[in-house]
């Protein structure tokens, strides 16, 4: 699959959200519906913009025992998307459990990515409250190389770790990254941010984009600096 930007929809309505969309006249952007919108709309959310002809991801890290994920993803295969995701948390069990749900009878599937460790988690409260003592990088890719085995296709991280999981799990296996900012942009609530250029020299396969894009006060413009600056366009 090609490297894209991928936006984050994060709104908590159907009207805001297409709103939103509707002023992609020309190339429709690649999508991530998270658990906001998934939740205040339902599954019917997820069929209207894929109908609109844009690439969604579906980002709702699911994480339980893993018959109940497996079901779970069978449901959402049915829903048609591009990507979806899981925590890798969750263990290999759980993973595969999920790889067999997602996997529709004539063969295809969506590409399934795991988060590792959450980036609001830091090495402090990794130790103290989840009582991992490894450092939180080599978490990261022991976590990685879990969904590797499981056979997924890739994992969530930041670009600045996109490097070291394409050392440990090949660089097939996709790294699909947030905290992406402009050069002279607000980094909100981003610690290790990058430009989308940088991610590009950092070897990230998706980047995705939230913010940016969505507050500025022109959408269009900010997401066609995004290709230009990530793909080199
Ligand atoms: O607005 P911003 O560009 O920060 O949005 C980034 C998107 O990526 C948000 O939807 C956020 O939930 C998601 N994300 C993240 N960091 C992670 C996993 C997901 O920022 N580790």
């Amino acid at each position: 699959m090609a490297r894209d930007v991928i936006v984050a929809c994060d709104f908590p309505t159907r009207e805001e959200t297409l709103a939103f969309l509707d002023k992609f006249t020309g190339r429709k952007p690649f999508v991530k519906i998270g658990m906001e919108l998934f939740y205040a709309e339902g599954p019917q959310i997820v069929r209207e913009i894929k109908a609109r002809g844009h690439r969604i991801f579906l980002d709702l890290k699911l994480h339980d025992i893993p018959n109940t994920v497996g079901r779970a993803m069978a449901v959402l295969s049915r829903l048609d998307v591009d990507i979806c995701n899981l925590h890798a948390s969750g263990t290999i069990a759980m993973m595969e459990a999920a790889l067999r749900g997602l996997t529709r009878p004539d063969g295809t599937r969506p590409l399934l990515i795991a988060v590792t460790q959450l980036t609001s988690t830091d090495q402090q409260r990794m130790e103290d409250e989840l009582m991992i003592h490894a450092p939180i990088d080599q978490v990261v890719l022991h976590y990685a190389q879990n969904a590797r085995t499981a056979g997924l296709d890739g994992v969530v991280c930041s670009p600045l770790e996109s490097g070291k999981v394409h050392e440990a799990c090949g660089e097939g296996f996709l790294t699909v990254t947030p905290g992406v900012r402009f050069a002279e942009g607000e980094k909100g609530d981003q610690k290790r941010v990058t430009t989308p250029a940088q991610a590009r020299e950092l070897g990230s396969d998706y980047i995705v984009v939230g913010r940016p894009i969505t507050a500025s006060p022109d959408p269009v413009a900010a997401y066609e600096r995004c290709l230009r600056e990530f793909l080199g366009e």
